[in-house]
């Protein structure tokens, strides 16, 4: 074959297997297997090797890494890297979005919504349609040439694509900014590799990206996979490309990557409607993002709008909720499950984690407390991801003061009033007494007695007699009982059944001061129960309380450390709140304490969405507070459902199935201020 059919063969070959790169990296489409355009470029490979004069920058070829540097070169950037302002709720967007209708004096902007990617920030020069180079963000004005490695990425093209209509963009230069991407999956099997290899293990997909673009040694890169997603495109002439959805359209076309879920909004409702639609969704994307970025997608009216430091006026960085945040930890105490184990849990001062307040982890065992080394003071990191548990990850031991003191678990357990055990080779220590028939009856005669519920008939020899005869385990099997059964034991007449059955119903709706006492939870007597009973007047207060905010309960004048520990403890026990399920199923409840007065007495009200003004407790108390009552969700008799900017269909739908009515946020605040 002549040199010239080569040299058509070869161009022929670069245009092939740049299609299947476009195909696969771009538009997710594959055209042909890997193993094809593997040996498609084996063969342009040898070509070139052939004819060293025909080797071309843009050749899929180049991509083979080269020798290692001895350290970056630093070079200028075209323009700043600029970074993004950062704001973390609706209303902090929503007055960011006053400012710049004022200053771009507009009454309706366009704006264009993307994910923010957790990435290594990169710039890459086309000349004439031609990867020339490729910077760091550096210090946004200077960067390091990381020209080398970025060619190893097949993500990026080395020749822009040329297309209609933005053949012109091949002239001359064209930079595109965005962001190299570890992908969750391929980080987790390099982790694996390394792992069987006796490898020290990445931390995150960010920092592997960023620390393996900063190699000096472009073979290590071209090991690793990784991604490119851009997010602007610049020229010379500006205006060029009018808008940012242009921009994205225009990379897409002209071989790099976007994220597809980048969208053209018509106002900000849609933009936090977009935030609260991604919130989750986000996480089952192959890579990693933190917030969302939000554009004036005009470019002259972006650009108008300047400069303010280092970031743009006209754009903003939404973040979503971190996964993970720092806290003290208060307290740690021993909750018993329903097989009877014992788990310490720590309590700690309440701290926002991936949108929900957190108060309380598991620390598991001794063991776990003696490996993270966690004591009572101590500032913890927290880590929570999406709907996933809270856990204590690690101690600060940098914070500590000297003050924080170190947790006994086994003289906790010693201390309890429940006795435990620790069976041999086993982590767990489990209570022994906790269905001892003798404690049990000492509960229900409690229960029963004056002070408490005051059920006649059920004296000390007829409770003896209903649990011996396993009629009763716990205080709500009371409720249970019929007189028929009652009848075959010898001590009840037909009368004496039929009077305690009655008896027994007649205690269904007790007052809540009773019922607390009658629990018998350690250090709650009469006193303290009136006390909490007019304090927070409902048992399911009470119990939002001690499960959410604990130290609340300190407010009740007579309420130390010691009560506070036991309510808190009473209630974090399974075994506890399910037999308040118990009584619920019974219909067996405490009446509330003090009829609780307000302008929304008698009102229900449902939640749904994000509230900007204030978290769904707040305006859950705040309802109760003023006399009205609050359900998790939309059902019969629901009066209004409170909801957030974004309002789904089926929620919509719900409330008109059972006439409530809508109420949008400003409404909601006009209601409850009133
Ligand atoms: S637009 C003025 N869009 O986040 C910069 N940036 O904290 C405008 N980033 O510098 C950038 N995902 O490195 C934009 N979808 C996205 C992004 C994104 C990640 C990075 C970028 C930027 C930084 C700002």
């Amino acid at each position: 074959m002549s040199k010239q059919q080569d040299a058509v063969r070869i161009k022929k070959l670069r245009e092939l297997i740049s299609d299947y790169r476009y195909n696969y990296h771009v538009l997710d489409q594959s055209t042909m297997s890997e193993a094809a355009a593997d040996s498609l470029k084996h063969e342009l490979t040898q070509l070139e090797e052939k004819y060293p004069d025909l080797v071309t920058a843009d050749s899929p070829s180049q991509r083979i890494a080269g020798k290692p540097l001895p350290q970056f070169k630093s070079v200028a950037h075209t323009s700043r890297m600029l970074s993004l302002n950062d704001v973390f709720n609706e209303t902090e967007m929503r007055a960011w979005e006053k400012r710049i209708h004022k200053l771009a004096s507009v009454d309706e902007l366009e704006y264009f919504v993307d994910l923010k990617m957790d990435g290594f920030a990169c710039s890459l020069w086309y000349e004439d349609g031609v990867l020339v180079r490729a910077l760091t963000r550096g210090d946004g004005l200077v960067g390091e040439d990381i020209t080398q490695n970025i060619r190893t990425l097949e993500a990026i093209p080395l020749r822009l694509r040329k297309t209609k209509p933005y053949e012109h963009l091949l002239n001359g230069r064209t930079e595109i900014r965005g962001e190299v991407l570890m992908y969750k999956e391929d980080f987790a099997r390099l982790n694996e590799k390394r792992q069987a290899a006796g490898e020290p293990l990445f931390k995150n997909p960010r920092n592997t990206a960023a620390g393996t673009m900063r190699q000096l040694d472009s073979k290590l890169v071209a090991q690793r996979p990784m991604y490119f997603h851009g997010y602007d495109l610049l020229r010379q002439i500006g205006n060029e490309v009018a808008t940012y959805s242009d921009a994205y359209e225009a990379m897409k076309r002209l071989g790099i990557r976007t994220n597809p879920v980048a969208e053209v909004v018509p106002d900000i409702d849609a933009v936090v409607e977009y935030a609260d639609r991604w919130q989750d969704k986000r996480l089952e994307l192959g890579f990693g993002t933190d917030g969302l970025v939000v554009k004036v997608n005009d470019r002259s009216v972006y650009s108008r709008l300047g400069v303010v430091g280092k970031a743009p006026r006209g754009a903003v960085a939404l973040k979503y909720p971190a996964e993970e945040a720092t806290t003290k930890i208060k307290d740690i105490i021993i909750s018993v499950g329903r097989t009877g184990a014992a788990t310490p849990v720590a309590v700690m001062e309440p701290v926002d984690v991936a949108g929900s307040t957190v108060q309380h982890a598991s620390l598991h065992n001794q063991d776990e407390i003696e490996r993270l080394d966690v004591r009572i003071g101590d500032t913890v990191i927290i880590h929570k991801a999406g709907d996933i548990i809270p856990k204590v990850t690690r101690v600060l031991s940098e914070l500590r003061t000297g003050s924080e003191k170190k947790y006994d678990m086994v003289a906790e357990l010693e201390a309890h009033e429940l006795q435990f055990v620790q069976p041999p080779g086993e982590v767990i220590w489990r209570a022994v007494s906790r269905d001892n028939p003798a404690i049990i009856k000492r509960a229900i005669q409690h229960f029963a007695s004056k002070q408490a519920l005051d059920i006649d008939g059920l004296g000390e020899k007829n409770v003896d007699l209903l649990v011996d005869q396993g009629l009763v385990r716990d205080f709500a099997d009371l409720y249970t009982l019929k007189a028929s059964e009652l009848e075959q034991l010898e001590r009840f007449a037909e009368l004496s059944s039929e009077n305690l059955e009655a008896a027994i119903a007649d205690k269904r709706r007790p007052p809540l001061a009773r019922f607390l006492n009658g629990l018998g939870i350690r250090h709650v007597g009469v006193q303290t129960s009136i006390d909490i009973a007019n304090t927070y007047q409902s048992l399911e207060n009470l119990q939002k309380v001690a499960t959410e905010k604990p130290e609340e309960l300190y407010e009740i004048d007579g309420i130390g450390e010691v009560v506070a520990r036991s309510i808190v403890q009473w209630f974090l026990d399974e075994q506890n709140t399910e037999l308040l399920e118990k009584f619920r199923k019974l219909d067996v409840w405490p009446k509330p304490a003090k009829k609780a007065d307000g302008p929304l007495q008698g009102k229900s009200f449902a939640i749904t969405g994000t509230l900007s003004s204030m978290s769904r407790e707040l305006a859950a108390e705040k309802i109760r507070a003023q006399g009205g009552t609050f359900q998790s969700s939309v059902g019969k008799g629901t009066d209004y459902l409170v909801h957030g900017a974004a309002l789904g269909d089926g929620k919509r739908a719900k409330a008109e199935k059972f006439g409530t009515q809508l109420l949008d946020e400003k409404s909601f605040l006009k209601l409850i201020e009133a």
